[in-house]
C-alpha cells in the first residue's frame, strides 16, 4: 500500500503536469533563456518535444552480442515492455562509432523512452535531439532497470544491490561492445545516485549483505552529467511514516536524516543551524557514496530547477542543494521547470555539455 499523502501528492503532480503540458513553449523557454533567445530556443524546442516517438529496443546486433558474452541474465533488451524499454546498438558490424556513446540512466518508476503516464517520459527528447545532430543508435544506449514503469510502485524501489548491479552491467556491456575509450553518462533522478556509485564500483554494505560492484570505471567516463538527484536525500522521506519504503528508508533510501532528530517533515526545507550529530546523519547508501571520493568523469555537470515539485524549496534539504553533485565542476540552475521538464527540455544543453568537454 502506499500511503495516502504520498498517493494525493502524485495526483497533484499529474495534474501539475497537464499544467506544465499546456503551457506554451515560448513561456517554458522565457523562463529559461530569457525573451532575447526566444527564436533559437524555440526551435530547439520543437526538435525536442518529450513526446518525440523514439522507438527501441536494443539492435539485434546488440542482442546478440549482449547474449554470447554473457549478459542474457539481464535481458537488457526488456521485452517484457516492448519498445520503449530500450534503446541502442549497431545495425550492422560495419556501423563505425565516431562519437563518444552516450549512456542514459533514468529515475524511479521511469523508464528507457517515453509512454504515456506521469514521469514516464524516459529519455526520448535526449535521444532525438542527439540523433538531430549527429549521433546514431550505436551511439546512444539505454535500458530500464525497475522490475516495471508502475508509478504506484515507486515506494518499492531503493538503492538495491540488484538494480546497482543491472545499471552496473549494462555500462560494462556498453563499453566492451562499442570498445570506446570513454562513454558519456547522462541521469536523471534516482538515476543520478545509482550512476554515481555505479561509475565509482567498490564493495559495500546492503541490507542484503555486500554489494561488490568491481573496480572503479571514472576513468571510463569523459562527461557525467547528474539532473535533478537526490544526492543527499529527499525532504519527502523525512517524514517518519515513510522511512519504512525501500525508496525512502534509512539504509538504501532517500532518507535526508533527521537533522539529530529535532526535526520533521516542515524543517527538512529550510536551513538549520550546524549541530553536531552522533551517528549516521541521513542515508547509509547516500553517506557513504559522498564520503567515496573516487572519480565519476573527467568532466562533471549538475543540473536542477528551483521549481522541481519532487525536490521542493528549490530543491533544498537542511539548506544545502541536494542535486548538486559532490564531484561537480559546473552546475546550472533552471527556474521554472518540473522534475521531468528538467531533463525533457534541457536537451540541447545536455548536447553542448557533452559535446564541449
Ligand atoms: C512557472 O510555471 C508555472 C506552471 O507553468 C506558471 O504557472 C508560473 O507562472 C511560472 N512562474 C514564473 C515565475 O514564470
Ligand atoms: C507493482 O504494481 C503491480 C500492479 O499494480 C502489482 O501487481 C505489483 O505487485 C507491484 N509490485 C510491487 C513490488 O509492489
Ligand atoms: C545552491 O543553490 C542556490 C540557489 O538555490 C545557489 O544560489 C547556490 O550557489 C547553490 N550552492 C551550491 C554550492 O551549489
Amino acid at each position: 500500500m502506499i500511503p495516502i499523502s504520498l498517493h494525493n501528492l502524485y495526483l497533484c503532480f499529474g495534474l501539475l503536469l497537464i499544467g506544465f503540458t499546456s503551457k506554451s513553449a515560448a513561456n517554458v523557454f522565457d523562463d529559461v533563456y530569457g525573451a532575447g533567445d526566444y527564436k533559437s530556443a524555440r526551435s530547439q524546442y520543437l526538435r525536442s518535444m518529450p513526446n518525440d516517438d523514439i522507438r527501441g529496443p536494443l539492435t539485434p546486433h546488440f542482442v546478440n552480442f549482449l547474449e554470447r558474452y554473457g549478459y542474457s541474465e539481464f535481458k537488457f533488451n526488456r521485452p517484457d515492455l516492448g519498445p520503449y524499454g530500450s534503446f541502442g546498438g549497431k545495425v550492422t558490424d560495419y556501423d563505425i562509432i565516431r562519437n563518444y556513446p552516450v549512456i542514459f540512466i533514468h529515475g524511479n518508476s521511469d523508464g528507457a523512452l517515453a509512454i504515456e503516464g506521469t514521469h514516464s517520459s524516459g529519455f526520448s527528447s535526449s535521444i532525438s535531439y542527439f540523433l538531430n545532430h549527429g549521433y546514431t543508435s550505436a551511439e546512444l544506449y539505454a535500458t530500464t532497470w525497475g522490475d516495471d514503469r508502475v508509478l504506484a510502485n515507486a515506494t518499492t524501489r531503493g538503492h538495491s544491490c540488484k538494480h546497482l548491479i543491472y545499471v552496473r552491467k549494462f555500462v560494462e556491456a556498453v563499453l566492451q561492445y562499442t570498445g570506446a575509450r570513454f562513454v558519456n553518462i547522462i541521469a536523471h533522478s534516482m538515476g543520478v545516485t545509482l550512476g554515481r556509485r555505479v561509475i565509482k564500483g567498490g564493495s559495500f554494505p546492503t541490507k542484503g549483505g555486500y554489494c561488490n560492484l568491481g573496480q572503479p570505471l571514472g576513468a571510463y567516463v569523459n562527461v557525467f552529467i547528474g539532473i535533478a538527484g537526490a544526492n543527499i536525500g529527499m525532504c519527502l522521506c523525512s517524514r517518519p511514516e515513510m522511512t519504512m519504503y525501500p525508496t525512502c528508508n534509512e539504509e538504501t533510501g532517500f532518507w535526508p536524516g533527521n537533522n539529530c532528530r529535532t526535526n520533521n517533515y516542515g524543517d527538512c526545507d529550510q536551513r538549520q543551524p550546524q549541530l553536531v550529530c552522533a551517528g549516521p546523519r541521513y542515508s547509509t547508501f547516500l553517506e557513504t557514496l559522498n564520503l567515496d571520493h573516487t572519480p565519476i568523469g573527467r568532466f562533471v555537470a549538475s543540473i536542477w530547477s528551483m521549481k522541481d515539485e519532487i525536490l521542493p524549496n528549490g530543491g533544498q534539504v537542511y539548506g544545502y542543494n541536494t542535486s548538486y553533485l559532490l564531484e561537480t565542476n559546473t552546475y546550472s540552475i533552471y527556474p521554472n521547470l518540473s522534475h521531468d521538464q528538467v531533463k525533457d527540455e534541457t536537451a540541447d544543453f545536455q548536447y553542448q555539455l557533452v559535446r564541449n568537454y
